[in-house]
């Protein structure tokens, strides 16, 4: 187990130092200086895109460090942990995943355990969390017709997840060869389907999505008002660079996103960030449970709709310049949730967003890290890293209060769930 205090969380932001240069609308993305290191593949790739395309959104750069399947961030860094750029809950300490996985099986009850059911998660990282979660299924005897659907774009963390869930012998050996893992065979007894695209898990089956630090890593636009109306910033190379490096431009015409976006009455922000692909995936959700049947539970750092500027990079537990080294380092911004709720109006019942540090509370985190610490079993070590680990979840000087719950139900739901609140929002 790790020590939490040097472990660095996606949740705090850089201050950057952003000025506008009168008449070249230009930003300086940030006051740390440039490090002239060779490029990386990435940079390269990016610097000939806009050489022939011109200034890219936020929303194509975030979405090309992150996830290019040869020099993006997922595909060839190693992310999560200690030895990598940054630490997520189901990290910290088993207690996390066993809170999620009776939160689902109380809210699959409460519908009458329909079943085939899917287990859905986007975005696994190590698999940690599922693995939590099928262990406690396991327990509760629930896992016959459950199947999982991991949803995951870098095969580096494919192999992780199938090398932490599967036995060998459970994994097709030449998928392993070819690096192109796509079902296997929990240890805990149940089957497991690797897809690129939520698109890609079957219909016609009861659906329950979770997602856990995935929809701050789905690329945002970022928009300023401006005296001529909202206008989009874009990434452009920095030509006074000797080295290839990237700046911040302001549009000067409209874009398809400035055009499109309709501030809410009332809102006062001059800068914004938004995630339409995260807009999109949430109605699709909508539309299938509505259909089939489901539920999602969202996790993530996030705001209510009053933050502006939360774009920002990790690299070794660091806050790093989003625009500096592209592929080296992790890019993130906070989620909107007020955002989220507004794409679903009229399409899911919203529940959320709650505080860490509530919906953990509400669910018993506190009973289980006391009955685990009654237990002789474990060892002095295993108990303090279990003690540190929630505290480090629930503290809202921590994580408590900046990672927020967030959940879909469908609105036939409606009179449902009033009776019997959905738990940790009521
Ligand atoms: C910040 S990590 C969170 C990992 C894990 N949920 C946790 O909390 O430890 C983001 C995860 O989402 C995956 N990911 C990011 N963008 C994705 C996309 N567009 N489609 C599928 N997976 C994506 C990454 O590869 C990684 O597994």
């Amino acid at each position: 187990m790790i020590p939490t205090c040097i472990l660095g969380l996606r949740s705090s932001f850089l201050n950057r130092s952003r000025l506008l240069v009168a008449g070249l609308v230009r930003y300086q993305s940030s006051s740390i200086p440039l490090v002239q290191s060779s490029a990386t593949a990435l940079a390269r790739q990016l610097n000939a895109k806009i050489k022939s395309t011109g200034p890219i959104t936020v929303a194509d750069y975030m979405k090309e460090v992150l996830v290019n399947p040869t020099a993006g961030y997922y595909p060839t860094q190693e992310s999560i942990g200690a030895k990598g750029d940054f630490i997520t809950s189901p990290e910290l300490c088993q207690i996390f995943g066993e809170m999620i996985a009776i939160w689902i099986l109380n809210e699959w009850q409460k519908v009458g355990s329909p079943k085939p059911m899917q287990l859905v998660e986007l975005g696994p990282g190590k698999g940690t969390l599922i693995s939590d979660i099928l262990r406690v299924f396991k327990h509760f005897d629930q896992l016959k017709e459950v199947s999982v659907h991991l949803i995951e774009l870098s095969q580096k963390l494919r192999e992780a997840q199938a090398k932490l869930l599967c036995s060998e012998a459970n994994l097709g050996k030449d998928d392993a060869q070819q690096l192109n893992i796509t079902s296997g065979f929990a240890q805990v007894e149940c089957p497991i389907f690797w897809h690129h695209h939520l698109s890609e898990v079957p219909n016609d089956a009861f659906t329950c999505v979770i997602a856990h630090e995935f929809f701050d890593a789905l690329p945002v636009h970022k928009l300023k008002k401006t005296e001529q109306g909202w206008r989009e910033i874009l990434v452009d190379i920095d030509p006074n660079s000797p080295d290839i490096s990237f700046r911040y431009v302001l549009s000067r015409e409209p874009t398809p996103m400035s055009q499109l976006y309709k501030p809410e009455e009332g809102d006062k922000r001059t800068e914004l960030e938004i995630c339409p692909s995260a807009g999109a995936l949430l109605q699709n959700l909508a539309d299938r449970f509505t259909e089939d049947g489901g539920f999602l539970l969202l996790a993530d750092y996030g705001h209510n709709g009053e933050k502006g500027d939360t774009f920002r990079g990790f690299s070794n537990h660091q806050l790093h310049d989003p625009l500096l080294n592209p592929g080296s380092a992790d890019l993130t911004a906070d989620v909107d949730f007020n955002y989220l709720s507004r794409c679903l109006k009229s399409k899911a019942l919203t529940f959320g967003p709650v505080t860490q540090e509530k919906f953990l509370k509400s669910l018993g985190i506190e009973v289980r890290l006391n009955l685990l610490l009654q237990n002789e079993k474990l060892s002095a070590e295993h108990k303090k890293n279990l003690k540190s680990g929630v505290e480090m979840m629930i503290n809202p000087q921590e994580m408590g209060k900046r990672f927020k719950f967030f959940s879909i139900f469908p609105e036939i739901l409606a009179d449902h769930l009033k009776k019997f609140p959905v738990l940790g929002f009521d």
